[in-house]
């Protein structure tokens, strides 16, 4: 998927969105719970200490102890990270069960307003909270109270891993679910180019089938234009076809009145006008059997079967040259991206030159072979030379006229010089082609290639 499609930027559009908003929640949800918890964790130290403040008396000698254990069980446990400290500077010094090893700084506040900070503990870095209360005939008394830092930390880490994988699942539905819009929404658009495709082969009139209304309007105006399409070709091929059929008859008055002339002895003047009437009527016959040819027609259906073509064709060819042998060899079922008539047309002219030129035998030659169609057809005549392969594709350029072989059914019968250029124009209509080769054992191959 390119980022030049719809599909693509789509994709991209929602994969940023969904990176965008779930960072910013996973971040968001992370900031505030820490701050909730940590502003939990200091008032309940800030409770502890004052109940610790609360508990503590001095006895007869002024050293301080406490009425009963604070009601937090961690301070009992050794080492459990809950540590305290009561100190009375030269009167001694009280601590918590659990600190079995190690000293808090008692130096943390100077007044009795309590302070925290974090400092280092008998494991590791700890929240130390303390005040200072004075007491009389001495030293003040100093109350710490301490908590690792780490059963925060824990706390935290554990919430943050917890919300990570459930965003990342977010995250993964919230992009499952938009590459199932996306591919639902693009389905009318994949259908659409579906129908277009089928009415460029000819497979279709028109598109068919309801859209979405914004695409339905799309497909209305398509129709419209396909259906004013048409038309235009249609009226095109009609006036193109009264053209020709209108120049006909003045064209036929000219050539009479230049044999009239010819008869009456103004032999160069009628040469000239025969000569230019023939060439018009090969120009009109030329056009007229391009506009009858189903290339340019809308909606014809795209395939032939060359069972169906061929053979009337080659019966055709065995009753106008008697002479010869046709024989045709192609896979069963064979067919070819082309209009019947057109395919007809072209292998009529192609097997009519043959049937001309060959000694004996015409054979056709036909496959399909990675994506190209060929239609061959053989002879065993004299083929034409190299140099000659192009000019024998121009209108009214036909040789028979010139043959010198009298016996040749094409001196017998001349042609007028159309067969290969309308042929060839045909194949090309259907992007195809029309070439010239030696066929094996002399002869000519006239290829027919067809995508
Ligand atoms: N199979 C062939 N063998 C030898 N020469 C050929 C063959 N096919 C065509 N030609 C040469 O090419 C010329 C042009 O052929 P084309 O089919 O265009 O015109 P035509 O056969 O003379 O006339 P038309 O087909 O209009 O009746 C022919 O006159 C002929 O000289
Ligand atoms: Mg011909």
């Amino acid at each position: 998927m390119r980022i030049t499609s719809l599909r693509g930027r789509f994709l991209l559009s929602i994969l940023l969105w969904v990176a965008l908003g779930i960072g910013a929640i996973w971040y968001s949800s992370v900031r505030l719970f820490t701050t909730h918890v940590e502003d939990q964790y200091h008032e309940e130290l800030e409770v502890h200490v004052r109940e610790l403040g609360g508990l503590a008396e001095l006895d007869a000698q002024g050293r301080p102890h406490l009425t009963r254990p604070l009601s937090d069980p961690r301070y009992a446990q050794p080492l459990s990270g809950f540590y305290w400290q009561i100190t009375r500077p030269q009167f001694g010094e009280l601590k918590s069960p659990s600190m079995t090893q190690g000293e808090l700084d008692d130096d943390i506040a100077h007044s009795p307003r309590i302070l925290h900070r974090v400092e280092n503990g008998p494991t590791g870095p700890t929240i130390v909270y303390g005040f200072l209360r004075d007491a009389p005939g001495g030293p003040p008394i100093h109350f710490v109270i301490a908590t690792d830092e780490r059963h925060l930390q824990h706390i935290i880490s554990a919430f943050t891993r917890e919300l990570t994988v459930w965003l990342m699942l977010l995250a993964l539905a919230l992009l499952a679910s938009g590459v199932a819009i996306i591919t639902l929404g693009f389905r009318p658009f994949n259908r659409l180019s579906a129908a277009i495709d089928a009415l460029r082969k000819g497979e279709q009139r028109r598109i068919g089938g309801t859209y979405p209304d914004e695409i339905q309007a799309i497909v209305t105006d398509l129709n419209a234009y396909v259906d004013r399409n048409a038309e235009i070709v249609e009226r095109g091929r009609v006036e193109a076809s009264s053209l020709a059929h209108s120049l006909r008859t003045p064209l036929a008055v000219v050539t009479d009145e230049a044999e009239l002339l010819l008869e009456a002895g103004q032999g160069d003047a009628a040469r000239v006008f025969l000569d230019q009437s023939s060439r018009m009527q090969r120009q009109i016959d030329y056009h007229l059997a391009r506009v009858r040819s189903g290339g340019s027609k809308a909606g014809v259906p795209p395939r032939a079967r060359l069972d169906d073509v061929v053979p009337p064709l080659l019966d055709a060819m065995r009753r106008c040259h008697p002479a010869k042998s046709f024989s045709a060899q192609y896979p069963p079922g064979l067919s070819v991206p082309m209009d019947a008539d057109d395919l007809s047309e072209t292998l009529s002219n192609l097997l009519d030159n043959a049937g001309k030129w060959a000694r004996a035998e015409v054979w056709i030659d036909a496959s399909a072979r990675d994506g190209m169609h060929r239609i061959e057809v053989h002879d065993d005549g004299p083929g034409i030379p190299h140099d000659q392969r192009q000019t024998v594709f121009e209108i009214g350029h036909s040789k028979d006229l010139d043959s010198i072989d009298g016996e040749s059914s094409a001196a017998a019968n001349p042609g007028s010089g159309l067969g290969l250029s309308i042929s060839r124009a045909i194949a090309r209509d259907y992007g195809g082609d029309l070439t010239l080769a030696d066929a094996t054992g002399g002869g000519l191959r006239a290829i027919v290639s067809l995508p």
